[in-house]
């Protein structure tokens, strides 16, 4: 499928060499995946491939409470606990949500994300540093996921890019190897694993994703370049999947990354755009939940309001649902 071919990301860059042994690297020979940098960044807008993180909006709404399972509809239970929610976003307690209540609470939200994230690496790093030294090679890092023996490994120097398999794998090692002595530290560890931590490693992966994509060589990313199909030849089956892409990436475009509205992403807006901490998030995100959920039109949610938009704040739908009565009865 399209979309999964296109993968920015694993388009950029040639060969980076990083000493480790000699060991058959294959990702199918992977035992441990919940070691690998995830694709999937709760609270940010892109995922590591480069692709458009559809789960953005109730992330950035629930935090920590995505845990407790997305709010389902079943009995009610839902319904109760998005209530309570309300009453917590509404500081003031006039029974209504405004930009700015709404702005505080998602930036909080998507701080516990972020926070999450950083602790969760936190324990991989100590999973994976065997030898306790606080510092983590990449000959470490492999043989715990590929569960094999470190002194069975070999330490002549390898490419660890063959196949290109662990392309983005060794660019984010690379990144994140601030001192560039090819080990890492804990705090090093923790940008290998999510990049998005660090304003310097922001800004390489910036570099990354508009260069391949800046196809006039302007510096910035008209909308055009940023929904742009990759060339060859169109399958006409997928002729429908390409089109709600590009749909997708117009809005992505228009709503979150082009700030100033002049039709371009410049370096500085895409930087902005790949930092979750960053309160512009907030702010944008308090703007569209609002909008999309104020009936009435007088700028503020009433707890009917955002019950009736269920979906969008909770990421569970009456369709969930439905399914539940079918398969129970
Ligand atoms: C490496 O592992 C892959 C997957 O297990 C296998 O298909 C391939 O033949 C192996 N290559 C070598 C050189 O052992
Ligand atoms: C280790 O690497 C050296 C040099 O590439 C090679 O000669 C040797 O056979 C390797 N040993 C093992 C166990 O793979
Ligand atoms: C890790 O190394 C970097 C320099 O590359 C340093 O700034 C940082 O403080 C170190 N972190 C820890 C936990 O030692």
């Amino acid at each position: 499928m399209l979309l999964i071919i296109f993968k920015i990301i694993c388009l950029v860059g040639s060969t980076i060499s990083i000493p480790v042994g000699k060991l058959n690297i294959s990702k199918t020979n992977i035992l441990h995946s919940e070691l690998l940098p995830p694709d999937h960044i709760r609270g940010a807008h892109l995922e590591q491939d480069g692709d458009v993180n559809k789960e953005f909006h109730h992330e950035a709404f629930l935090g920590k409470l995505l845990d407790d399972g997305k709010l389902e509809w079943e009995n009610y239970g839902g319904y109760k606990k998005l209530i309570k929610i309300f009453h917590q976003v509404d500081k003031n307690k006039d029974h209504k949500i405004s930009h700015e209540e709404l702005k505080e609470w998602i930036h909080d939200r998507i701080t516990e994300h972020f926070n999450e994230a950083k602790s969760n690496s936190e324990k991989i790093f100590e999973r994976v540093d065997l030898n306790k030294d606080k510092f983590v090679s990449w000959i470490e890092y492999k043989s715990q996921l590929m569960d094999l023996d470190l002194n069975s490994l070999n330490n002549s120097d390898q490419a660890i890019d063959e196949k290109n398999e662990f392309l983005r794998e060794a660019k984010n090692w690379k990144n994140a190897d601030y001192d560039g002595n090819n080990i890492l530290n804990m705090s090093e560890f923790v940008v290998f694993l999510h990049p998005e931590h660090n304003k310097r490693v922001i800004e390489i992966m910036a570099d990354e994703l508009i260069t391949p994509m800046d196809v006039n060589k302007d510096g910035k990313i008209s909308v055009e370049e940023f929904t742009r199909l990759p060339g060859g030849i169109v399958d006409p089956e997928e002729a429908e999947l390409d089109k709600q892409y590009q749909k997708e990436r117009k809005e992505e475009f228009e709503r979150d990354m082009d700030a100033d509205g002049d039709g371009f992403v410049t370096k500085e807006e895409f930087c902005i755009y790949l930092d979750p901490r960053h309160f512009q998030h907030a702010s944008k995100e308090a703007k569209y939940l609002i909008n999309i959920a104020d009936q009435d039109k007088d700028g503020k949610l009433s707890e009917d309001e955002m019950l009736l938009k269920y979906q969008l704040f909770t990421g569970s739908s009456f369709n969930d649902y439905v399914k539940i009565l079918h398969d129970e009865f």
